[in-house]
């Protein structure tokens, strides 16, 4: 028990730690209750992802061709989403979300979270894909 009791105080400390000291990656929230429609298009349902309610808000998904994707909140407006294509635009590696970036893994190029291109070797922004919203779901694709 006492034991437990330290290692449970040693795990607090540490994680406060690692959580004050910013060494943890961010990493964009996957998204909960995605459904993937006959039509190839996926649903996102806002009550679900509680990250898209506020602007900068982001959730990550895959879509029926296996293509990793992300939702980002722009605006407050019911539109205000941009779905991202989180294939690199340098040679197609998926990238992940740092520091309120977008960060490949390979040769590190880097992109605004709005998919705006910011560090080579990529050159051009990650690809988008359109949406449709409502005020309680985003369509994507
Ligand atoms: S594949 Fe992403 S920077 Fe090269």
């Amino acid at each position: 028990m006492e034991n437990e009791s330290t290692l449970s105080r040693r795990s607090l400390l540490c994680g406060l730690a690692v959580l004050t000291l910013g060494l943890l990656p961010d990493t964009a929230i996957a998204a909960g209750n995605v459904k993937v429609l006959s039509n190839g298009k996926v649903e996102v349902l806002i009550s679900r992802n509680t990250a898209l309610r506020k602007v900068g808000g982001v959730v990550q998904f895959q879509d029926g061709n296996g293509r990793s994707l992300a939702l980002v909140r722009t605006s407050n407006a019911v539109n205000g989403f941009k779905a991202l294509n989180l294939s690199c635009t340098h040679e197609g590696v998926t990238v992940g979300l740092s520091g309120g970036k977008w960060v490949c893994p390979e040769h590190r190029a880097e992109f605004a979270l709005d998919g705006k291109v910011q560090a080579k070797p990529a050159k051009r922004d990650l690809g988008t894909v359109a949406i449709k919203a409502t005020r309680t779901k985003v369509t994507v694709g």
